[in-house]
């Protein structure tokens, strides 16, 4: 069922709240009682983009994290799950006040959030004043398991340096010298192009230019043509959801993917590439994931996706799936008691899953190790060329649990 029409941001104080698969409307305070009783469901806040640029990404997590729960019967470790959401809306600025309405005011016992960096960053924030427990779903701000790390705070998606280090190798071996950047000016435009730097100079590649736009902006075209002036060898760069779409077709538009090869973070053509249609053709990305992966795991994962939505599934919604499987595993380690926090923890960090997107486990900073594969746009799929780097660790620069 789709609970989409009666999404508002908190900040216009509205909620959805239900148990799993069945969402009811809150309107006003006071909500819900905590949840206590062992036996009670527990309360998984869900604080996802569900409007905005990012909208189809934070409705792909929350759709495979039901749909995990729902392949439970509706429990995690033989616990009822209730839910509760909010439209964050990708702003940074209502962010705080968001989280601390679902773990204050709707005492939410785990939180799966979210989508955009700076957003991540506030809920971080919370989620270590409070002792929330917290998953992050996409977000791939290095601080949340860097210098911000904490025992409550696991990540089921990606650091933002961890899915475009390996790319400064594949494109400086490919005989890459020069490279212009673009991106969004914010923290996951600016760590992704920044860790690909790292590398691509390393093995001796040149950065001609760097190239941003503010975040959510779509407004490309003076960009593209100051890119066409350059004649750099390649454009190496990060969008995602309907910036992403737009990118890569006024860039197809304008001619460029003829005679300047197009490069990315992989998102630039997730959950995208049907909407872009031939602009996509022959754009390389690394990411976790390929839509050809044909591990069983994959393979059953993509058939439930798509008998629950109608629709292909992709990396975010494998990234909300593997969040569902990440809180069963410590659940279950517990028998479903929350409160054996130091246990579950342990689980948690512990836990290997057999993931769609190939073997997952966690750095003692609680972020995934896992290949990083080399993507090609073709057959309008994501298909894997090779691993561009397996088992790719974050270094968790500044976090003091490793
Ligand atoms: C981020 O803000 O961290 C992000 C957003 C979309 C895709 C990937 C990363």
């Amino acid at each position: 069922m789709t609970t989409k029409g009666f999404l508002r941001p908190l900040t216009r104080r509205a909620m959805l709240s239900g148990t799993a698969g069945a969402a009811t409307f809150i309107a006003t305070s006071p909500l819900h009682s905590p949840a206590i009783a062992q036996n009670a469901p527990l309360k998984v806040g869900m604080m996802l983009p569900y409007t905005g640029t990012y909208a189809k990404l934070g409705q792909f997590i929350d759709d495979g994290f039901r749909l995990y729960v729902e392949q439970k019967g509706g429990k995690l470790g033989g616990r009822d799950i209730a839910f509760v959401q909010v439209d964050d809306e990708s702003k940074p600025e209502a962010a705080t006040d968001n989280m601390n309405r679902l773990v204050g005011r709707e005492k939410a016992d785990v939180v799966i959030g979210t989508v955009h960096s700076g957003v991540a960053m506030a809920m971080v924030k919370v989620a270590r004043d409070t002792k929330t427990l917290l998953i992050i779903p996409n977000a791939g701000a290095n601080d949340a398991t860097g210098p911000a790390c904490a025992p409550n705070i696991f990540r089921t998606s990606f650091s933002n340096w961890q899915s475009t280090y390996p790319m400064g190798k594949v494109m400086a071996d490919a005989g890459i010298k020069n490279v212009v950047t673009i991106t969004w000016r914010y923290t996951a435009g600016a760590e992704m192009i920044g860790a690909f730097a790292e590398n691509f100079t390393k093995n001796g590649g040149k950065i001609v230019a760097d190239l941003t736009v503010p975040f959510p902006e779509v407004e490309f075209q003076a960009l593209i043509t100051q890119i066409a002036q350059l004649k750099p060898d390649a454009v190496f760069s990060f969008f995602a959801g309907g910036g992403a779409v737009k990118f890569v077709k006024d860039y197809a538009a304008a001619g460029l993917n003829k005679t300047i090869p197009l490069y990315g973070a992989g998102f630039l053509t997730d959950g995208t590439i049907e909407a872009q249609g031939e602009a996509a053709k022959g754009i390389r990305t690394t990411l976790h994931y390929a839509d050809n992966l044909d591990n069983p795991a994959n393979l059953a994962f993509l058939k439930a996706f798509k008998a629950k939505t109608g629709k292909d599934g992709d990396i975010y919604a494998v990234q909300g799936y593997d969040g569902a499987a990440l809180l069963d595993i410590g659940l279950t380690a517990v028998g479903g008691d929350f409160n054996a926090r130091d246990k579950m923890i342990a689980a948690m960090g512990a836990a290997k899953i057999d993931s769609p997107r190939g073997p997952l486990s966690f750095n003692k900073a609680h972020n995934p190790i896992q290949n990083i594969y080399l993507r090609e746009v073709r057959n309008g799929r994501n298909e894997m060329i090779s691993v561009a780097q397996a088992a790719v660790d974050d270094p968790a620069r500044g976090c003091k649990m490793t």
